[in-house]
């Protein structure tokens, strides 16, 4: 709350608008990027200085074709993020979200994230666009390998990956790399969800990347009030009608605090 109290009264009155359309909506869709993890230490991926893409390159790390030529660099990479993501526990932001659900009759968080924190802090309806490092799969035939089997490693270095033991193919982890397609279900429940909300909170994106970015426009152009939860003033072109200038872990539980107010 301080930083709300620190801020222009625009941060406060956009606090309060966003309660207000929370208070008069049944469905509420969660958009989420890596910007809802930054506070429980996961580098988000287009900070200046300590985004992953500043320190890494992703077409080294995060393609198809980079898994074919150096399997071991890439699942490295992923062994590493993987031991990073366990290491994080779920701030009080992921708190307010799953409060929201007793507050408002339909909450679905659809993120772009991969870490696994929203499930972990308790919501009850995820749907995870870009795949799940708790999940592995071969990338034979997708069958599913037991992530607890997975080497974990303290530093981004090579990891050889697993082989499948039903077709000897390498084990991958079950997220989306640039250039694949998104999960077909998770898609069209996200689109389903985005397309009939009366509010969408986009919190933590910075809106680039399709087709998740367009999440905010669907719900915008289908009536509903989007919010926007980040510090900064965003390249994101969504029409977002309240901007919520914050973090996460203060932005989400004030939004939350305030609607009690209104029930
Ligand atoms: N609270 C809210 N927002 C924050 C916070 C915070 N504490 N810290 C940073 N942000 C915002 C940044 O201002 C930025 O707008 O989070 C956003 C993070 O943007 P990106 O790093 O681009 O992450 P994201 O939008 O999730 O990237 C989308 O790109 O690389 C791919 O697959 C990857 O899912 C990822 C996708």
């Amino acid at each position: 709350m301080d930083d709300l109290v620190a801020g222009t009264v625009t941060e406060r009155d956009a606090v309060e608008a966003a309660a207000r359309a929370l208070a008069a909506a049944r469905r509420v869709v969660v958009a989420t990027g890596a910007g809802m993890s930054q506070e429980s230490g996961i580098p988000t991926f287009r900070d200046a200085v300590s985004g992953m893409w500043s320190r890494f390159d992703p077409d080294d790390l995060a393609t198809p074709a980079a898994f074919a030529r150096d399997p071991a660099r890439v699942f490295g990479w992923y062994a590493w993020r993987r031991r990073l993501m366990r290491a994080a526990e779920p701030h009080t932001g992921y708190d307010a979200l799953v409060a929201l659900e007793a507050l408002v009759p339909d909450v679905v968080v659809v993120t772009q994230n991969i870490d696994g924190l929203h499930r972990r802090a308790g919501s009850r309806r995820v749907v995870e666009l870009h795949g799940s490092l708790d999940r592995f799969v071969c990338a034979g035939a997708l069958h599913p390998y037991p992530a607890e089997a997975v080497p974990e490693s303290a530093a981004d270095g090579a990891v050889a990956p697993p082989v499948c033991p039903q077709c000897g193919a390498l084990v991958r982890p079950a997220v989306v790399w640039f250039g694949e397609m998104l999960p077909e279900t998770a898609v069209r429940a996200a689109w389903e969800a985005a397309a009939r909300c009366d509010v969408m909170l986009v919190v933590g994106t910075s809106g680039l990347v399709y087709p998740a970015a367009a999440l905010p426009q669907i719900a915008g152009d289908a009536g509903a009030t989007v919010v926007e939860v980040n510090p900064e003033a965003d390249e994101g072109s969504w029409p977002a009608l309240i901007r919520c200038r914050g973090r996460a872990g203060v932005v989400l539980p004030a939004l939350v605090e305030r609607l009690r107010r209104h029930r």
